[in-house]
C-alpha cells in the first residue's frame, strides 16, 4: 500500500471511507465501554493502514479521519460532564499544498470570488489537553477536560488551582462564557518534575503532555495544585454573547479578560500570509517553553465559521498545520504474527526500544504480509521508526534492505489453530481458514458479540469467556444462551457467588430479544460494522429477509443484488462478505442455532422530531447566495438527505435557474418545487425548530 502500490484511488477512497467508520465503532468500544473488541495490535494495524493511505493520498484524508481523534477518553474515576457544545477536532494538513487546497475549500463553500483575500488567524498548536472552562454570572462554574469531544469529565476543582486561570471575568463579560485552551505543561517544568520523581522513586511521564494530563485528571486537587500547569486559549464554546465579529477580535478581548493567548497568535491574509507565519513559528519552535506540534489556521470572521460549520469531529473553518513527523533508528528484533477476531494474521514488530519524539517505542505493527515485503523486512535489521502526532508508530525505511539474507516467511498456517492460511483474491490480508473451530477466533469473536457495541451482555467479560471456552461450556454464540444448564457446576467453581451466577444469567436472559442490528453485528462478519448492520436492517427489518436477499445475491438472483446495492454505505465488499458467511454450512449451522436462542424484534427506526428529518431534497440549476456544497450540507443540518436525482422517494426539489430535466420529472412526479429563497426560509425555520 505505497505509491508503487496498485491500490486504486476509488478503492482507497472506499477503504478509508470504510477505516473511518469501523476505527471510530473500535474507540466507542474502548472508550465508553472499556471494553475493546479487537486487539490493539488489530486497532492498531487499521490505524496505521489508515495512515498509510493518507500517506499516499493525501488529497484522499477525509474529515473524520481516525488519524484525527484526539483526547483521553473520560475516566470513570471522575465525574462526566456532557459539553454544552461538542469540543471538535481538527483537520490535519501537512504539505503547502493541503494549506492552498484548504483556503480554496473555504473560498469554494463560500462562493467567494477571491481566495488569496480571505483573513485567517494563525497560532502555534499547542500539545497539551484541551479544557472548557464554563463561566456562568462572569464566575467559574465548571471545568471539563474534553474526553471523546461530547463528553467530558469534571476537574473543576483542579483547574482552580492552576494560576493562569482566572476564577471571574470583568462585568462588561457576557453572562455565560466557555473558553477553551489548552493546558499544558512547560518544558523545563517537565524536566524538573520527572527529576523529583525519580529521586522519589514515582512514576516517570513519557512527556509534557502526558505529565500535564497526569497532573490535571487526580481525584486529589492538592496533586494539580502541586504541580506547574499553564493555560493557553484557543476558543470558545458556548456563549450567550461575543465581544467582536472575528476570531482575532474574539481572541483579543479574551485576552483583556485575564487570559493568556499564545503571543505569536496573528491574523494573516491568504495562503502566503499564513504560510510565511508558519515557518516563522517552526523556527522557533525549539526555543518555545512549550511543546507545539503545528500551526493552526482559522477563518476570521465568525459569520464565515458559522456558515461552514463541521463535518464530524472537525470543523470546515480550521486547519492544523503540522510539522513534519519525527523519526529514530533501532533494530527489528523479532516479528510476531497475531491472529484477530476475523482470523486476519497481522505481523507485529518487536524493537529495541527508542524514543521517538519523546515516547518510547517498543512495538510495531508491520500490516500485512505485502508490508514485509515491500521493506524487505528481516529479523536483525535497522530499521527507521516514524510517529507523527497521534499516529501509531511505523517503519518507514528498512536500513539493512541491501544485505543478503532470506527473505521473512510469512506463515502459510494459522499459528493458533494450524487450520490454512490464505489470502483471498486481490487482497493484501493473510486470515485463517478455521472460522470458529479457531481458538484465537473463538474467543475474540465471542468477545466480540458480548461487547458494548453488540449485545452487550453485563458481566460476561473476557475472563469469564476465557473461562467458559476452558470448560467446553462456550464455542458458538448460541452457547451463551444455554449457560443456564452449567449453573450448577459454575456454582461450585472459585469466584462465582449465588449473587454473580444469577446476574450472569439474568444479563444474558435480558437479551433474549435482542436488537436485529447489534446481534448481525456482533456476528463479526468481514465488512459489516455497526454502522453497516443498522443500514442492513432499516432496509430489510428482520434478519431473515436479510439472509434471504443476501443469499440470493451470492446465487447470482439479479434483483436481490440490487436491493442491496441500493443501500447507502453497502458496497460490493459488504455484499461479498455476506454472500461468503451465508455460504458456509458451519456459519449457517451457527446462525440457525443462534436464532433457535433468540428472537430479535423487527427493526423499526424511530423517528426524530424535526420535519425534515429523513427527508430527500433535491438541488438543481445554479444556487446565486450559497455553493452546492454549502446547500447539501444545510439539508444534512436539519436532518435531510442531499441526493443526486429526482425520483419517488424525493420530498423537494430546490430549483435554482436553468433547472431541466429535473425540474420538468420533479413538476411531472407532483414533487414540491422551491426557490433558492424559498429554500433559506426553509433551512432558518427548520434550524429553529
Ligand atoms: S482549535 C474547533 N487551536 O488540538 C477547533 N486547537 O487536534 C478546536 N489545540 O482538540 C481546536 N492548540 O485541544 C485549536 N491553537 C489551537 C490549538 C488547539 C492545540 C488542540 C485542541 C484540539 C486539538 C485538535
Amino acid at each position: 500500500m505505497t505509491s508503487d502500490s496498485p491500490i486504486s484511488e476509488a478503492d482507497a477512497a472506499n477503504r478509508l471511507m470504510r477505516l473511518a467508520r469501523e476505527i471510530a465503532q473500535h474507540n466507542r468500544a474502548y472508550h465508553d465501554a472499556d471494553m475493546p473488541v479487537i486487539s490493539d495490535a488489530e486497532y492498531d494495524a487499521l490505524v496505521r493502514e489508515n495512515a498509510e493511505l493518507e500517506r499516499v493520498f493525501p488529497h484522499l484524508v477525509r474529515s473524520d479521519s481516525p488519524s484525527k481523534l484526539v483526547g483521553a477518553p473520560a475516566n470513570s474515576a471522575l465525574t462526566k460532564v456532557r459539553h454544552a457544545r461538542p469540543m471538535l477536532s481538527l483537520d490535519n494538513g501537512f504539505t503547502d499544498d493541503d494549506i492552498a487546497e484548504f483556503a480554496q475549500r473555504v473560498a469554494r463553500f463560500l462562493k467567494l470570488d477571491d481566495a488569496s483575500q480571505t483573513a485567517f488567524t494563525a497560532e502555534p498548536k499547542i500539545d497539551g489537553l484541551s479544557c472548557s472552562l464554563r463561566y456562568e454570572g462572569r464566575k467559574l462554574v465548571q471545568a471539563a477536560t474534553r474526553g471523546d469531544g461530547q463528553v467530558g469529565e469534571d476537574v473543576t476543582a483542579n483547574v482552580r488551582t492552576i494560576a493562569d486561570i482566572p476564577q471571574n471575568l470583568p462585568d462588561d463579560a457576557p453572562d455565560i462564557f466557555e473558553i477553551r485552551g489548552e493546558i499544558y505543561m512547560a518544558k523545563a517544568d517537565f524536566a524538573a518534575l520527572n527529576a523529583a520523581q525519580e529521586a522519589a522513586g514515582q512514576k516517570i511521564f513519557a512527556n509534557p503532555r502526558n505529565a500535564a494530563a497526569g497532573s490535571l485528571r487526580q481525584k486529589d486537587a492538592a496533586v494539580t495544585a502541586a504541580r506547574p500547569l499553564h493555560f493557553l486559549v484557543h476558543g470558545w464554546g458556548e456563549v450567550c454573547a461575543l465581544p467582536a465579529d472575528t476570531q482575532y477580535g474574539v481572541m483579543r478581548a479574551i485576552a483583556g479578560w485575564g487570559f493568556t493567548v499564545e503571543p505569536r497568535l496573528c491574523r494573516v491574509v491568504g495562503v502566503e500570509a499564513a504560510l510565511s507565519h508558519y515557518r516563522s513559528i517552526e523556527s522557533e519552535r525549539a526555543d518555545l517553553p512549550y511543546d507545539i506540534d503545528g500551526v493552526v489556521y482559522k477563518v476570521d470572521r465568525l459569520d464565515w465559521q458559522e456558515r461552514l460549520g463541521f463535518v464530524a469531529r472537525a470543523p470546515r473553518w480550521a486547519l492544523a498545520h503540522k510539522f513534519p513527523a519525527e523519526r529514530a533508528q533501532t533494530t527489528l528484533e523479532a516479528i510476531e504474527i497475531q491472529v484477530g477476531r476475523t482470523g486476519k494474521l497481522t505481523p507485529v514488530g518487536r524493537l529495541s526500544p527508542v524514543n521517538v519524539g519523546g515516547v518510547m517505542v517498543s512495538n510495531v505493527t508491520l500490516h500485512n504480509r505485502d508490508e514485509i515485503a515491500r521493506l524487505g523486512l528481516r529479523v536483525g535489521d535497522r530499521v527507521v521508526i516514524q510517529r507523527a502526532g497521534d499516529v501509531i508508530p511505523q517503519i518507514v525505511e528498512n536500513l539493512t534492505r541491501a544485505a543478503p539474507r532470506p527473505p521473512f516467511a510469512f506463515p502459510d498456517h494459522c499459528p493458533a489453530c494450524h487450520s490454512e492460511a490464505v489470502a483471498e483474491v486481490g487482497e493484501v490480508d493473510v486470515r485463517c481458514t478455521g472460522g470458529l473451530i479457531c481458538v484465537a477466533q473463538r474467543y475474540e469473536r465471542l468477545k466480540h458479540f458480548v461487547a458494548r457495541g453488540a449485545l452487550d451482555i453485563e458481566g460476561l467479560g473476557e475472563k469469564s469467556i476465557a473461562e467458559f471456552i476452558a470448560l467446553g461450556w462456550l464455542a458458538a454464540p448460541a452457547d451463551i444462551f444455554r449457560l443456564h444448564q452449567h449453573r450448577a457446576a459454575l456454582l461450585g467453581r472459585e469466584g462465582w457467588q449465588q449473587k454473580s451466577v444469577d446476574n450472569l444469567l439474568a444479563a444474558i436472559e435480558a437479551k433474549r430479544a435482542p436488537d436485529a442490528a447489534r446481534l448481525l453485528f456482533g456476528l463479526g462478519i468481514r465488512h459489516v460494522g455497526a454502522v453497516t448492520a443498522r443500514d442492513l436492517l432499516k432496509s430489510f427489518v428482520t434478519l431473515s429477509t436479510l439472509r434471504q436477499v443476501a443469499t440470493a445475491a451470492h446465487d447470482g438472483d439479479a434483483a436481490a443484488l440490487a436491493q442491496l446495492t441500493a443501500i447507502d454505505g453497502v458496497g460490493p465488499s459488504v455484499i461479498a462478505a455476506l454472500g461468503s458467511f451465508l455460504h458456509e454450512p458451519h456459519n449457517v449451522a451457527l446462525w440457525d442455532d443462534l436464532l433457535g436462542e433468540v428472537t430479535p424484534p423487527p427493526y423499526i427506526v424511530a423517528v426524530r422530531a424535526s420535519a425534515w428529518n429523513g427527508k430527500t431534497i433535491v438541488f438543481t440549476g445554479k444556487l446565486e447566495s450559497i455553493s452546492r456544497d454549502e446547500a447539501k450540507a444545510q439539508a444534512e443540518m436539519i436532518g435531510a438527505r442531499a441526493a443526486g436525482s429526482v425520483s419517488a422517494a424525493t420530498d423537494l426539489l430546490v430549483a435554482g435557474p436553468g433547472a431541466g430535466s429535473k425540474l420538468k420529472k420533479a413538476q411531472e412526479l407532483g414533487i414540491e418545487v422551491v426557490d433558492e429563497a424559498e429554500w433559506a426560509a426553509i433551512f432558518a425555520a427548520a434550524r429553529s425548530d
